[in-house]
């Protein structure tokens, strides 16, 4: 599609568009993203998603102002895009006022990363690329730099959360803003080794019924991977994305790196592993962890959980 610059009035424009509508926002943005009805309208629903949108923004605006000034701007990487609402809004509300900075969206399905690039191509905007691979080839990819500034994951699927991690870590990112979605791999280690943990600990009854190895695989995983950004250097919060009451995984974890590397951390991190029945997934799951402390740990459920656990509860 060739190349075209929005006219003027075709960004907000106060007097005539809902209030919700920021100044200078794109109006064929929020269109193409069907936050608003061709004739510029919000309805009850997109009011919802735009508030949605919003409310995520204003977490990451916060630590794009916090970045250091530097020549090239600000680079974001943005894992599992989807449609890269999420990315454009990003670019619409910061980086385009902003005159410099790349936002690199990572998407596995090639027809929405060309209709991504086709519409930043029409917005005019130029600091977008799109690569349509997976999470993990993108951190071997030589068309992303060296160090990523702030790396997001909204709802990437399964582990692509994981791998956006060790892309985050890789990268040196000063913040990772994760999302996460399903996950399915924990509870699928926790349903095998199910008959052995029941005999082995009484806390295996926390994962006994289906539904709840589903969840606590999914409460896990997420656990683990706080432990894992703080065992690598990173203040970790975690708080509830507001808004997204419709989903089930609204789940925020904000993570800025202080370069504080937290021994305990990845001490309980093997510990719970263990407690778990899972220290089999150390070495592949948290290849970062320090080599003594993973060379340490054991597959053996009982030895490990009386070497790792006992040396760290306080
Ligand atoms: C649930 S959608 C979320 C899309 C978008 N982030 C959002 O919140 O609207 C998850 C997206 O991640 C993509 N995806 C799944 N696994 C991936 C991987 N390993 N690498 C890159 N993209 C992946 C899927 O194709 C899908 O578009």
């Amino acid at each position: 599609m060739a190349k075209t610059k929005m006219p003027k009035n075709k960004t907000a424009d106060a007097d005539v568009l809902p209030p919700e509508v920021r100044p200078g926002q794109s109006i064929e943005l929020l269109k193409a993203l069907h936050i608003l009805t061709r004739e510029g309208k919000l309805n009850q629903d997109s009011r919802r998603k735009l508030k949605q949108v919003y409310h995520l923004f204003q977490f990451i605006d916060k630590l794009l102002q916090e970045l250091p000034t530097s020549e090239q701007g600000p680079t974001l990487a943005d894992h599992g895009a989807g449609k890269s609402y999420l990315g454009f809004i990003i670019y619409d509300l910061f980086f385009k006022a902003l005159g410099r900075g790349t936002i690199y969206g990572i998407e596995t399905r090639a027809e929405l990363v060309e209709s991504s690039r086709a519409l930043a191509e029409h917005l005019g905007f130029e600091r977008m690329q799109f690569l349509n691979l997976t999470v993990a080839q993108s951190a071997q990819s030589e068309v992303l730099p060296e160090r990523i500034d702030v790396v997001t994951a909204l709802h990437a699927c399964d582990t692509a959360t994981d791998d956006a991690i060790a892309f985050g870590l890789q990268k040196k990112a000063r913040f990772m803003v994760l999302v996460p979605c399903c996950q399915a791999e924990l509870a699928a280690h926790l349903r095998q080794n199910k008959a052995l943990n029941l005999n082995r600990t009484a806390l295996a009854e926390l994962w006994r019924h289906p539904l709840h190895t589903r969840e606590m695989g999914s409460q896990l995983t997420n656990v683990l991977r706080c432990l894992y950004l703080e065992a690598q250097g990173y203040q970790v919060t975690v708080t509830e994305l507001v808004g997204w009451e419709h989903s089930m995984k609204n789940e925020l974890i904000l993570a800025r790196h202080t370069g504080q590397k937290k021994r305990v951390a990845a001490e309980r991190l093997l510990a719970l592993l263990h407690e778990f029945g899972l220290g089999e997934l150390a070495a592949s799951r948290f290849p970062a962890l320090p080599a003594g402390l993973l060379a340490g740990s054991s597959d053996s459920p009982e030895v490990a959980t009386g070497s790792v656990a006992s040396s760290v509860i306080p």
